[in-house]
């Protein structure tokens, strides 16, 4: 059965002594509970490695926010796939709205990140979402499509199998304006339709496909109770403790 997944997305909040405060709070608040999804945390890069020192990787899992697509070599201020998995952590959020539209993130770039975070042993957690006008014109299916198929969709089904989705409407992200729980099982069950038309049933009943966008402690229990609604990615909700417990615990 596919993983439920609750994953914060701390975006670029907290130094790195707050972010380890963070971290150590929430490895000490969850372990030995028994909770039924996988914890994530992904940091700033600069948080990475010392964060990894006081979660246990397990309890609480560590991954970054973003990759380059090169390798390595001449591109001053980036960070490469294999820098982030030498820290230890085992997750990257790829394809995020924010660096879609304002570091210009195009599908081909992301194909780059997923390749190369596949090679270095990261696990994607691969952002998609249409934007407001796109809803409002009804164009929100054909937008996810578009996404997954231009940046995903070369993947081996072997490959594909090791990707987490994860769904943010963009006009939900940060706003305080959720998707109702309708509308969030209704895109992500043609998102698992679209995986399943190209990878077949069981891949795609496989893959988990998280809802991001103002979730939080008051709505996660009804978002996740949706069928095709495996988790949630969690932005302003994830730091914060008391914020981020009760939207694991909605599980
Ligand atoms: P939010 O962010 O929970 O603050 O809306 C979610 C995200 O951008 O991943």
């Amino acid at each position: 059965m596919r993983k439920n997944i609750v994953a914060g997305n701390w975006k670029m909040n907290k130094t790195l002594q707050e972010g380890v405060e963070l971290a150590k709070e929430l490895q000490t608040a969850l372990k030995g509970k028994t909770v039924n999804c996988d914890v994530i945390i992904c940091t700033p890069f600069i948080h990475l490695a010392t964060v990894n020192g006081v979660i246990d990787g397990k309890t609480v899992r560590l991954g970054a926010e973003n990759c380059a697509d090169k390798v390595s070599g001449a591109y001053t201020g980036e960070v490469s796939a294999a820098m982030v998995a030498s820290t230890g952590a085992k997750y990257v959020i790829l394809g995020h709205s924010e660096r879609r539209a304002y570091y210009g993130e195009t599908n081909a770039i992301l194909k780059e990140k997923v390749k190369l975070a596949l090679e270095n042993n990261l696990t994607p957690i691969f952002c998609i979402g249409e934007v407001l006008e796109e809803r409002e014109a009804g164009k929100q299916n054909e937008v996810v499509k578009s996404q997954v198929t231009e940046a995903l969709f070369d993947l081996s089904a072997e490959d594909f199998g090791k990707i987490i989705l994860a769904y943010e409407p963009v006009w939900a992200i940060g706003t305080g304006k959720t998707a109702t729980p309708a509308q969030a099982q209704e895109i992500h069950a043609f998102i698992r339709q679209t995986v399943a038309v190209k990878y077949g049933a069981a891949v795609a009943n496989e893959t988990s496909i998280l809802y991001g966008g103002s979730a939080n402690a008051g709505n996660a229990k009804e978002l996740f109770s949706n069928p095709d609604v495996d988790g949630g990615l969690i932005g302003g909700a994830a730091l914060k403790v008391d914020a981020f417990l009760p939207i694991v615990e909605a599980f």
